[in-house]
Protein backbone atom coordinates (compact mmCIF):
# COMPACT_ATOMS: atom_id res chain seq x y z
CA UNK A 1 0.00 0.00 0.00
CA UNK A 2 1.17 3.82 -0.90
CA UNK A 3 2.34 5.54 2.32
CA UNK A 4 -0.59 8.18 2.99
CA UNK A 5 0.14 11.86 2.57
CA UNK A 6 -0.66 13.60 5.56
CA UNK A 7 -1.74 17.02 6.42
CA UNK A 8 -1.39 19.21 9.47
CA UNK A 9 -3.77 21.77 10.50
CA UNK A 10 -4.71 22.67 13.63
CA UNK A 11 -8.11 22.49 15.71
CA UNK A 12 -8.91 24.91 18.86
CA UNK A 13 -5.30 25.45 18.37
CA UNK A 14 -4.21 22.12 18.87
CA UNK A 15 -1.43 21.20 15.92
CA UNK A 16 -2.80 17.55 14.40
CA UNK A 17 -1.62 15.65 11.25
CA UNK A 18 -4.17 13.03 9.27
CA UNK A 19 -4.20 11.68 5.90
CA UNK A 20 -5.34 14.08 2.95
CA UNK A 21 -8.86 14.19 2.48
CA UNK A 22 -9.41 14.06 5.85
CA UNK A 23 -12.71 15.89 7.27
CA UNK A 24 -12.18 18.60 9.50
CA UNK A 25 -14.91 16.68 12.14
CA UNK A 26 -12.80 13.40 11.83
CA UNK A 27 -9.37 15.58 12.47
CA UNK A 28 -10.99 17.26 15.36
CA UNK A 29 -12.40 13.36 16.77
CA UNK A 30 -8.64 12.82 16.42
CA UNK A 31 -7.57 15.61 19.06
CA UNK A 32 -11.03 14.33 21.53
CA UNK A 33 -12.78 17.62 20.10
CA UNK A 34 -16.72 16.82 19.57
CA UNK A 35 -18.66 19.31 16.98
CA UNK A 36 -22.29 18.81 17.28
CA UNK A 37 -23.76 16.51 14.44
CA UNK A 38 -26.79 15.01 13.66
CA UNK A 39 -26.61 14.11 9.72
CA UNK A 40 -22.74 12.77 9.53
CA UNK A 41 -21.94 9.39 10.08
CA UNK A 42 -18.56 7.82 9.69
CA UNK A 43 -20.13 5.07 7.15
CA UNK A 44 -22.10 7.16 4.98
CA UNK A 45 -20.89 10.09 2.20
CA UNK A 46 -21.01 13.33 4.05
CA UNK A 47 -23.97 16.03 2.88
CA UNK A 48 -24.32 18.47 5.13
CA UNK A 49 -27.84 18.24 5.70
CA UNK A 50 -28.28 19.39 8.88
CA UNK A 51 -26.25 22.40 9.30
CA UNK A 52 -25.09 21.87 13.39
CA UNK A 53 -21.04 20.91 12.54
CA UNK A 54 -20.51 24.99 11.64
CA UNK A 55 -16.88 25.44 12.62
CA UNK A 56 -14.70 28.63 11.84
CA UNK A 57 -12.24 28.46 9.96
CA UNK A 58 -9.62 31.44 9.96
CA UNK A 59 -8.89 33.42 7.34
CA UNK A 60 -12.37 32.63 5.66
CA UNK A 61 -15.33 35.21 5.81
CA UNK A 62 -18.44 32.59 6.52
CA UNK A 63 -18.60 29.65 8.34
CA UNK A 64 -17.93 25.90 7.04
CA UNK A 65 -19.63 22.57 8.37
CA UNK A 66 -17.19 20.30 9.52
CA UNK A 67 -18.53 17.06 7.92
CA UNK A 68 -18.05 18.22 4.37
CA UNK A 69 -15.01 20.30 4.41
CA UNK A 70 -11.57 18.48 3.90
CA UNK A 71 -8.39 19.66 5.77
CA UNK A 72 -5.80 21.41 4.27
CA UNK A 73 -2.34 22.17 4.96
CA UNK A 74 -1.96 25.23 8.59
CA UNK A 75 -5.39 25.29 8.07
CA UNK A 76 -6.73 27.38 11.51
CA UNK A 77 -10.17 25.55 12.81
CA UNK A 78 -11.87 27.00 15.95
CA UNK A 79 -14.63 24.94 16.87
CA UNK A 80 -17.24 25.87 19.25
CA UNK A 81 -15.13 25.61 21.87
CA UNK A 82 -12.90 28.85 20.81
CA UNK A 83 -15.12 30.39 18.26
CA UNK A 84 -18.41 32.20 19.76
CA UNK A 85 -19.20 32.73 15.78
CA UNK A 86 -19.06 28.61 15.68
CA UNK A 87 -21.40 28.44 18.86
CA UNK A 88 -23.90 30.75 18.03
CA UNK A 89 -24.43 29.37 14.69
CA UNK A 90 -24.59 25.97 16.26
CA UNK A 91 -27.04 27.48 18.87
CA UNK A 92 -29.45 29.35 16.34
CA UNK A 93 -29.55 26.26 14.13
CA UNK A 94 -30.50 24.41 17.07
CA UNK A 95 -33.41 26.24 18.11
CA UNK A 96 -34.37 26.09 14.03
CA UNK A 97 -34.65 22.34 14.06
CA UNK A 98 -36.47 22.20 17.32
CA UNK A 99 -39.21 24.66 16.11
CA UNK A 100 -41.50 21.54 15.05
CA UNK A 101 -39.97 18.57 17.46
CA UNK A 102 -42.25 17.90 19.62
CA UNK A 103 -41.69 17.82 23.30
CA UNK A 104 -41.84 13.85 23.44
CA UNK A 105 -38.94 13.38 25.44
CA UNK A 106 -40.20 11.44 28.43
CA UNK A 107 -42.06 9.19 26.12
CA UNK A 108 -39.93 8.75 22.98
CA UNK A 109 -37.38 5.78 23.06
CA UNK A 110 -34.41 7.92 22.55
CA UNK A 111 -34.66 9.66 25.37
CA UNK A 112 -31.67 9.24 27.47
CA UNK A 113 -29.47 8.44 24.08
CA UNK A 114 -30.61 11.43 21.97
CA UNK A 115 -27.94 14.01 20.40
CA UNK A 116 -30.52 16.67 20.09
CA UNK A 117 -32.14 16.01 23.59
CA UNK A 118 -28.10 15.88 24.85
CA UNK A 119 -27.51 19.43 22.75
CA UNK A 120 -31.07 20.77 23.54
CA UNK A 121 -30.27 20.67 27.55
CA UNK A 122 -26.13 21.62 26.84
CA UNK A 123 -26.94 24.73 24.84
CA UNK A 124 -29.76 25.02 23.39
CA UNK A 125 -32.56 27.80 24.39
CA UNK A 126 -34.73 27.04 27.69
CA UNK A 127 -37.72 27.97 25.93
CA UNK A 128 -38.93 28.36 22.26
CA UNK A 129 -39.64 31.86 20.63
CA UNK A 130 -42.39 29.61 18.20
CA UNK A 131 -46.15 30.35 19.36
CA UNK A 132 -46.83 28.61 15.94
CA UNK A 133 -48.85 25.50 15.99
CA UNK A 134 -46.14 23.31 15.19
CA UNK A 135 -46.29 20.53 12.99
CA UNK A 136 -48.16 17.44 13.51
CA UNK A 137 -48.46 14.05 11.02
CA UNK A 138 -50.20 10.98 11.43
CA UNK A 139 -48.17 8.42 13.86
CA UNK A 140 -46.85 6.14 14.09
CA UNK A 141 -46.27 5.67 10.67
CA UNK A 142 -45.61 1.42 10.24
CA UNK A 143 -43.22 1.69 7.67
CA UNK A 144 -42.75 -1.89 7.95
CA UNK A 145 -44.19 -4.93 10.62
CA UNK A 146 -40.49 -3.94 12.11
CA UNK A 147 -40.00 0.19 11.87
CA UNK A 148 -42.24 2.85 12.60
CA UNK A 149 -41.88 6.29 11.72
CA UNK A 150 -42.76 9.06 14.27
CA UNK A 151 -42.33 11.88 11.27
CA UNK A 152 -42.81 14.70 13.54
CA UNK A 153 -39.67 14.02 15.33
CA UNK A 154 -37.47 13.68 11.95
CA UNK A 155 -34.60 16.37 11.31
CA UNK A 156 -34.41 15.38 8.07
CA UNK A 157 -30.26 14.29 8.20
CA UNK A 158 -31.13 11.84 5.73
CA UNK A 159 -28.95 9.10 7.27
CA UNK A 160 -31.82 7.00 6.87
CA UNK A 161 -32.17 7.07 3.50
CA UNK A 162 -28.31 7.25 2.54
CA UNK A 163 -27.98 4.25 4.13
CA UNK A 164 -30.83 2.84 1.72
CA UNK A 165 -29.28 4.10 -1.09
CA UNK A 166 -25.34 3.83 -0.60
CA UNK A 167 -24.88 0.52 1.60
CA UNK A 168 -28.49 -2.10 1.23
CA UNK A 169 -29.47 -0.81 -2.04
CA UNK A 170 -32.71 -1.57 -0.97
CA UNK A 171 -34.45 2.06 -1.96
CA UNK A 172 -37.70 1.44 0.35
CA UNK A 173 -37.78 5.26 1.86
CA UNK A 174 -36.77 8.68 0.43
CA UNK A 175 -36.76 12.37 1.63
CA UNK A 176 -39.98 13.70 -0.65
CA UNK A 177 -40.93 17.81 -1.00
CA UNK A 178 -39.14 20.64 -0.25
CA UNK A 179 -39.11 23.35 2.98
CA UNK A 180 -41.15 22.91 5.32
CA UNK A 181 -43.24 19.76 3.69
CA UNK A 182 -40.13 18.00 3.39
CA UNK A 183 -40.29 14.35 4.95
CA UNK A 184 -39.32 10.82 4.99
CA UNK A 185 -41.73 8.67 3.34
CA UNK A 186 -42.42 5.29 1.83
CA UNK A 187 -44.35 4.77 -1.68
CA UNK A 188 -47.80 4.07 -0.57
CA UNK A 189 -49.10 0.49 -0.27
CA UNK A 190 -45.26 -0.50 -0.29
CA UNK A 191 -43.26 -2.27 2.83
CA UNK A 192 -40.17 -1.71 3.91
CA UNK A 193 -38.85 -4.84 2.97
CA UNK A 194 -35.39 -4.24 3.31
CA UNK A 195 -33.71 -7.07 5.55
CA UNK A 196 -31.56 -4.35 6.99
CA UNK A 197 -34.11 -1.97 7.82
CA UNK A 198 -33.04 -2.16 11.28
CA UNK A 199 -29.76 -0.54 10.83
CA UNK A 200 -31.94 2.53 9.78
CA UNK A 201 -33.27 2.80 13.03
CA UNK A 202 -30.15 2.46 14.99
CA UNK A 203 -28.66 5.26 13.33
CA UNK A 204 -31.45 7.79 13.29
CA UNK A 205 -30.31 10.21 15.80
CA UNK A 206 -33.54 11.01 17.09
CA UNK A 207 -36.32 9.05 17.96
CA UNK A 208 -38.28 9.29 14.44
CA UNK A 209 -37.40 5.92 13.37
CA UNK A 210 -38.17 3.18 15.94
CA UNK A 211 -38.11 -0.95 16.34
CA UNK A 212 -41.65 -2.62 17.22
CA UNK A 213 -39.88 -4.92 19.52
CA UNK A 214 -38.34 -1.75 21.81
CA UNK A 215 -41.11 0.66 21.59
CA UNK A 216 -41.61 1.74 25.22
CA UNK A 217 -40.23 -1.16 26.37
CA UNK A 218 -37.24 0.92 28.56
CA UNK A 219 -35.16 3.19 28.63
CA UNK A 220 -31.66 3.72 28.16
CA UNK A 221 -30.88 4.11 31.91
CA UNK A 222 -33.09 1.01 32.77
CA UNK A 223 -30.23 -1.34 30.57
CA UNK A 224 -27.72 -3.59 31.75
CA UNK A 225 -25.67 -4.10 28.77
CA UNK A 226 -22.77 -7.07 27.06
CA UNK A 227 -20.70 -7.60 24.34
CA UNK A 228 -20.80 -10.02 21.91
CA UNK A 229 -20.78 -11.70 18.89
CA UNK A 230 -23.84 -12.50 16.40
CA UNK A 231 -24.36 -16.45 16.07
CA UNK A 232 -26.86 -16.39 12.89
CA UNK A 233 -24.54 -16.75 10.54
CA UNK A 234 -20.77 -17.18 10.17
CA UNK A 235 -20.19 -13.26 9.38
CA UNK A 236 -19.59 -12.82 13.79
CA UNK A 237 -20.96 -9.26 13.77
CA UNK A 238 -20.03 -7.68 16.71
CA UNK A 239 -23.18 -6.36 18.54
CA UNK A 240 -24.21 -4.67 21.76
CA UNK A 241 -26.85 -6.56 23.77
CA UNK A 242 -29.47 -4.55 25.53
CA UNK A 243 -30.97 -6.79 28.93
CA UNK A 244 -33.85 -5.75 31.16
CA UNK A 245 -34.26 -7.49 34.19
CA UNK A 246 -32.59 -10.31 33.34
CA UNK A 247 -33.89 -9.90 29.26
CA UNK A 248 -32.79 -9.23 26.01
CA UNK A 249 -34.54 -6.51 24.69
CA UNK A 250 -32.56 -4.89 22.12
CA UNK A 251 -29.23 -5.75 20.20
CA UNK A 252 -27.37 -3.16 18.34
CA UNK A 253 -24.50 -2.97 15.94
CA UNK A 254 -20.98 -2.41 17.38
CA UNK A 255 -18.67 -1.16 14.73
CA UNK A 256 -15.94 -3.27 13.72
CA UNK A 257 -14.53 -2.11 10.83
CA UNK A 258 -12.86 -5.32 10.40
CA UNK A 259 -15.98 -7.16 10.42
CA UNK A 260 -19.37 -5.85 9.82
CA UNK A 261 -18.43 -1.60 9.59
CA UNK A 262 -21.44 -0.44 11.33
CA UNK A 263 -24.22 -2.82 10.62
CA UNK A 264 -26.44 -6.29 11.07
CA UNK A 265 -28.65 -7.60 9.22
CA UNK A 266 -32.13 -7.74 10.64
CA UNK A 267 -31.92 -11.39 11.77
CA UNK A 268 -28.85 -10.66 14.21
CA UNK A 269 -30.60 -8.00 15.32
CA UNK A 270 -34.19 -8.77 16.09
CA UNK A 271 -34.22 -12.20 16.35
CA UNK A 272 -33.62 -12.32 19.59
CA UNK A 273 -36.93 -13.15 21.55
CA UNK A 274 -36.13 -17.19 21.60
CA UNK A 275 -33.84 -16.70 24.58
CA UNK A 276 -36.64 -15.67 26.26
CA UNK A 277 -39.78 -17.54 24.95
CA UNK A 278 -41.46 -19.99 27.37
CA UNK A 279 -40.79 -23.38 25.77
CA UNK A 280 -37.11 -22.69 25.48
CA UNK A 281 -35.40 -25.75 27.07
CA UNK A 282 -33.46 -24.33 30.56
CA UNK A 283 -32.28 -27.29 32.49
CA UNK A 284 -30.71 -30.71 31.51
CA UNK A 285 -33.07 -33.67 30.44
CA UNK A 286 -32.28 -37.17 31.28
CA UNK A 287 -33.70 -39.19 28.36
CA UNK A 288 -33.70 -42.38 29.54
CA UNK A 289 -36.00 -41.20 32.34
CA UNK A 290 -38.42 -39.81 29.94
CA UNK A 291 -37.09 -36.17 29.02
CA UNK A 292 -36.82 -35.99 32.98
CA UNK A 293 -35.83 -32.82 34.35
CA UNK A 294 -32.28 -32.73 36.52
CA UNK A 295 -29.47 -30.21 37.60
CA UNK A 296 -26.39 -29.99 36.31
CA UNK A 297 -24.77 -31.30 39.01
CA UNK A 298 -26.62 -34.44 38.39
CA UNK A 299 -26.27 -34.43 34.71
CA UNK A 300 -22.49 -33.56 35.14
CA UNK A 301 -22.00 -36.54 37.49
CA UNK A 302 -23.87 -39.39 35.08
CA UNK A 303 -21.69 -37.87 32.37
CA UNK A 304 -18.54 -38.45 34.35
CA UNK A 305 -19.52 -42.31 34.70
CA UNK A 306 -20.21 -42.72 31.52
CA UNK A 307 -17.35 -41.45 29.73
CA UNK A 308 -14.91 -43.54 32.28
CA UNK A 309 -14.92 -45.81 29.46
CA UNK A 310 -12.99 -43.37 27.63
CA UNK A 311 -16.15 -43.72 24.79
CA UNK A 312 -17.26 -40.06 24.21
CA UNK A 313 -17.44 -37.93 22.01
CA UNK A 314 -18.69 -33.86 21.12
CA UNK A 315 -20.93 -32.60 18.73
CA UNK A 316 -21.82 -28.40 18.98
CA UNK A 317 -23.23 -27.65 16.27
CA UNK A 318 -21.93 -24.84 14.50
CA UNK A 319 -22.49 -21.61 16.37
CA UNK A 320 -20.07 -21.46 18.85
CA UNK A 321 -17.40 -18.72 18.69
CA UNK A 322 -13.54 -19.59 17.62
CA UNK A 323 -12.66 -19.36 21.17
CA UNK A 324 -15.74 -21.83 23.03
CA UNK A 325 -15.12 -24.04 20.11
CA UNK A 326 -11.25 -24.20 20.94
CA UNK A 327 -12.39 -24.28 24.59
CA UNK A 328 -14.34 -27.63 24.25
CA UNK A 329 -11.82 -29.42 21.46
CA UNK A 330 -9.20 -28.80 24.57
CA UNK A 331 -11.39 -29.84 27.47
CA UNK A 332 -12.50 -33.15 24.82
CA UNK A 333 -8.90 -34.03 24.05
CA UNK A 334 -6.86 -33.13 27.38
CA UNK A 335 -9.91 -34.25 29.99
CA UNK A 336 -11.86 -36.78 28.50
CA UNK A 337 -8.72 -38.01 25.74
CA UNK A 338 -11.47 -38.26 22.92
CA UNK A 339 -10.64 -36.87 19.26
CA UNK A 340 -14.18 -37.80 18.22
CA UNK A 341 -15.23 -33.85 17.95
CA UNK A 342 -17.32 -32.35 15.48
CA UNK A 343 -19.71 -29.58 14.93
CA UNK A 344 -21.84 -30.96 11.81
CA UNK A 345 -25.34 -31.78 12.35
CA UNK A 346 -25.38 -33.63 8.84
CA UNK A 347 -23.03 -36.89 7.88
CA UNK A 348 -22.83 -35.37 4.62
CA UNK A 349 -22.51 -31.67 5.17
CA UNK A 350 -19.42 -29.68 5.74
CA UNK A 351 -17.92 -29.34 2.34
CA UNK A 352 -17.54 -25.96 2.86
CA UNK A 353 -15.30 -25.70 5.81
CA UNK A 354 -13.12 -28.94 4.07
CA UNK A 355 -13.26 -26.02 0.93
CA UNK A 356 -11.88 -23.42 3.20
CA UNK A 357 -9.63 -25.36 5.20
CA UNK A 358 -8.14 -26.40 1.70
CA UNK A 359 -7.96 -23.08 0.60
CA UNK A 360 -4.80 -20.54 -0.10
CA UNK A 361 -7.06 -17.98 0.43
CA UNK A 362 -6.98 -16.09 3.66
CA UNK A 363 -9.72 -13.78 2.24
CA UNK A 364 -10.89 -10.99 4.90
CA UNK A 365 -13.87 -8.44 4.36
CA UNK A 366 -10.90 -5.56 3.68
CA UNK A 367 -10.10 -7.57 0.42
CA UNK A 368 -13.35 -7.95 -0.62
CA UNK A 369 -13.86 -4.28 -0.21
CA UNK A 370 -10.64 -3.59 -1.98
CA UNK A 371 -11.01 -6.07 -5.17
CA UNK A 372 -11.05 -4.88 -8.46
CA UNK A 373 -13.02 -8.11 -9.16
CA UNK A 374 -15.22 -10.61 -7.63
CA UNK A 375 -16.70 -13.70 -8.44
CA UNK A 376 -19.22 -14.91 -6.40
CA UNK A 377 -19.80 -18.83 -7.33
CA UNK A 378 -23.06 -20.44 -5.75
CA UNK A 379 -23.61 -17.92 -2.89
CA UNK A 380 -26.58 -16.21 -2.14
CA UNK A 381 -25.11 -13.57 0.30
CA UNK A 382 -27.64 -11.62 0.91
CA UNK A 383 -29.43 -14.40 2.40
CA UNK A 384 -26.54 -16.85 3.66
CA UNK A 385 -23.96 -13.99 4.92
CA UNK A 386 -25.88 -10.70 4.75
CA UNK A 387 -22.43 -8.67 6.14
CA UNK A 388 -20.82 -10.11 2.88
CA UNK A 389 -23.34 -9.07 1.01
CA UNK A 390 -22.99 -5.36 1.94
CA UNK A 391 -19.60 -5.31 1.46
CA UNK A 392 -19.37 -6.56 -1.89
CA UNK A 393 -21.54 -3.72 -2.50
CA UNK A 394 -19.59 -1.68 -1.12
CA UNK A 395 -16.25 -2.81 -3.33
CA UNK A 396 -19.34 -2.17 -6.33
CA UNK A 397 -19.53 1.33 -5.24
CA UNK A 398 -15.91 1.47 -5.15
CA UNK A 399 -15.46 0.12 -9.01
CA UNK A 400 -15.53 -3.18 -8.61
CA UNK A 401 -16.28 -5.73 -11.47
CA UNK A 402 -18.62 -8.08 -9.49
CA UNK A 403 -19.76 -11.24 -11.39
CA UNK A 404 -22.74 -14.05 -9.64
CA UNK A 405 -22.71 -17.84 -10.76
CA UNK A 406 -25.77 -18.80 -9.41
CA UNK A 407 -29.13 -21.16 -9.87
CA UNK A 408 -31.49 -17.49 -9.48
CA UNK A 409 -30.68 -13.89 -9.76
CA UNK A 410 -29.51 -13.01 -6.14
CA UNK A 411 -30.43 -9.27 -4.51
CA UNK A 412 -26.51 -8.47 -6.10
CA UNK A 413 -28.43 -8.24 -9.39
CA UNK A 414 -28.49 -4.35 -9.42
CA UNK A 415 -24.52 -4.30 -8.84
CA UNK A 416 -23.18 -7.70 -10.58
CA UNK A 417 -23.51 -9.40 -14.02
CA UNK A 418 -25.23 -12.88 -13.30
CA UNK A 419 -24.85 -15.84 -15.15
CA UNK A 420 -27.24 -18.42 -14.56
CA UNK A 421 -26.69 -21.88 -13.86
CA UNK A 422 -28.31 -25.27 -13.04
CA UNK A 423 -28.36 -25.60 -9.39
S1 LIG B 1 -36.03 9.52 10.06
FE1 LIG B 1 -34.23 9.78 11.37
S2 LIG B 1 -32.52 9.11 10.09
FE2 LIG B 1 -34.24 9.49 8.72
S3 LIG B 1 -34.01 11.62 8.05
FE3 LIG B 1 -35.34 11.65 9.85
S4 LIG B 1 -34.00 11.99 11.58
FE4 LIG B 1 -32.72 11.36 9.88
S1 LIG C 1 -25.01 -10.78 8.91
FE1 LIG C 1 -26.79 -10.88 10.25
S2 LIG C 1 -26.94 -13.02 10.85
FE2 LIG C 1 -24.91 -12.68 10.04
S3 LIG C 1 -23.64 -12.26 11.79
FE3 LIG C 1 -24.31 -10.30 10.95
S4 LIG C 1 -26.17 -9.80 12.07
FE4 LIG C 1 -25.75 -11.98 12.41
S1 LIG D 1 -23.31 17.04 10.78
FE1 LIG D 1 -22.44 18.48 9.43
S2 LIG D 1 -24.14 19.28 8.35
FE2 LIG D 1 -24.97 17.71 9.59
Amino acid sequence: MEPRELVTLTVDGKEVSVAKGTLIIRAAENLGIEVPRFCDHPFLDPIGACRQCYVEIEGQRKLFTSCTTEVAPGMAVRTQNTSDEAHRAQVANLEFLLLNHPLDCPICDRGGECPLQDQAMAFGPGESRYTEPRRTYEKPIALSPLVKLDRERCVLCARCTRFCDEISGDRFIELFARGAAERVSIAAGEDFRSPFSGNTVQICPVGALTAEPYRFVARPFDLSTAYSVCQHCSAGCNVRVDLRRGSIVRVLARNNAEVNDAWTCDKGRFAFRHADLPGRVTTPLIRDRGLEPASFDEVFTRIAEWSKGGHVAFLTGGRLLDEDAYALSKLARTVFGTNDLDHRRTFHGGHAELLAAASPLGTSYRDVERAKVILVAGLDAEQEVPILNLRIRKAARRGADVFVIHPRRTRLWDVAEHTLCLP
